[in-house]
């Protein structure tokens, strides 16, 4: 393993401005190979997608290469790639092309751990067919979202489990595996939620059993692009509203208008770069990227134990969520100030994080901080450093 993270971090002009980026689960930098390779695709020349001449096959071959990048990230299919704007509009499709063929009294499974991106759909799409909602719950003592719910939660007009890989707050990792495996068992399809576990680690949507998994770029140093994976056969079977004349064929069927061609050329380039964080790995562009995201996870998780002791181990901070498994994401309130101002203090110390709910609406109700102004999120990505976090300490703990 060779994780080095100066070497990492040269790889992305923003850094340079001075800042602790703490902020990745809302979004990371871009390296500069994704910025030439948006710019370079312009520079080439782009067409509309399916013409006669260079320009359009150009356009044609990145959004082909755009899908294998992707499969190869999540260990997928290329021909169940769809490509959209984010997670939420895709999964408001899927949603709605699912739900036509749900009816009165058929049920979801959906979880308090969610990001809303992950929920909402799924409740309206629901109410839209006269279906039932059922709630996984977590253990607000842990953050933990116990699987063997789910044996009593799935029934046999159950449809549909959502699922997140990772809350994108207190960073707990479910046992997806588990859960998708029951509701397969079950009779449903699963939609597992990976924008906030893609970035931390090696992902295989197969064992994670993920009949549709969802992921945006712009977490893992792509542009803003949101992709769902599939199985082709299952795509297939669905038959979301589209054009008449827009491709039939699956998963183009499930992209609408003209995509951003160039964007996508940098996700391929985002993909690349990922699966060159070690910079010792070899083999194939999977191979390459599990070897990398196992030494970024190591490297997260290494600092993250130093910055999360260190918000322990202060009298005047209040950390939550305990789980086993979890990404490198920090959530906290600290004494005497609201997350606003915590957040506030630490731009002016130069340190970016966020503070609300960051839109996991269900758990912040269900860690009963929603009405407070939530909590102050502190996340690591592969790019961060031990810098970043002694700077953190440091701030927060001027706020004794
Ligand atoms: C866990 C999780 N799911 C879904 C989303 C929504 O993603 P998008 O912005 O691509 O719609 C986010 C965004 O922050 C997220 O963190």
């Amino acid at each position: 393993m060779a994780f080095d993270v100066t070497r990492v971090r040269a790889a992305y002009p923003a850094l340079a401005d001075g800042y602790a980026y703490l902020d990745g689960a809302a979004g990371t930098q871009v390296p500069a190979s994704v910025i030439s390779a948006i710019s370079g695709a312009y520079e080439a020349g782009l067409g509309n997608s399916d013409g006669a001449f260079p320009a359009s096959a150009r356009s044609d071959a990145i959004m082909a290469r755009c899908r294998e990048a992707v499969a190869d990230l999540v260990g997928g299919d290329p021909a169940g790639v769809v490509l959209g704007p984010n997670m939420t509009t895709l999964t408001y499709r899927l949603a709605a092309a699912l739900a036509a063929r749900w009816r009165p009294g058929d049920e979801v499974i959906v979880s308090r751990l969610d990001h809303d991106a992950n929920v909402r759909p799924w409740v309206q799409a629901a109410g839209r067919a006269g279906g039932v909602v059922r709630w996984a719950e977590i253990d607000a003592a842990t953050g933990e979202l116990p699987a063997e719910q789910y044996a009593s939660l799935l029934g046999d007009r159950t449809k549909l489990v959502a699922v997140t890989a990772a809350s994108n707050i207190i960073g707990t990792r479910p046992d997806v595996a588990a859960i998708t495996g029951m509701a397969r068992a079950a009779g449903a399809l699963s939609y597992v939620d990976g924008v906030h576990a893609t970035p931390h680690g090696p992902v295989d949507v197969g064992a994670l059993g993920a009949d549709f998994y969802a992921t945006s770029a712009y977490k893992w140093s792509g542009p803003h692009i949101g992709t769902v994976i599939a199985s082709p056969a299952l795509l297939e079977s669905l038959h979301p509203d589209k054009l008449v004349p827009a491709p039939e064929e699956v998963p183009e069927r499930f992209e609408y208008g003209t995509p951003p061609f160039a964007d996508l050329a940098g996700v391929i380039a985002a993909v690349d770069h990922l699966a060159g964080l070690d910079a010792a790995a070899a083999g194939t562009r999977r191979e390459r990227i599990l070897a990398s995201m196992a030494a970024a996870e190591a490297h997260e998780q290494r600092l993250f134990g130093e910055l999360l002791g260190g918000l322990d181990a202060m009298q005047h901070v209040t950390t939550y969520g305990k789980a086993a498994r979890r990404t490198a994401t920090a959530y906290f309130t600290v004494a005497g100030h609201t997350p606003r101002q915590v957040a506030s203090h630490l731009a002016n110390r130069r340190i970016n994080v966020w503070d609300g709910d960051n839109y996991a609406w269900e758990l912040t109700g269900a860690l009963g901080i929603r009405d407070s102004g939530c909590a102050v999120r502190a996340g690591l990505v592969h790019y961060n450093d031990q810098t970043d976090v002694t700077r953190l300490l440091e701030a927060v703990a001027e706020l004794a």
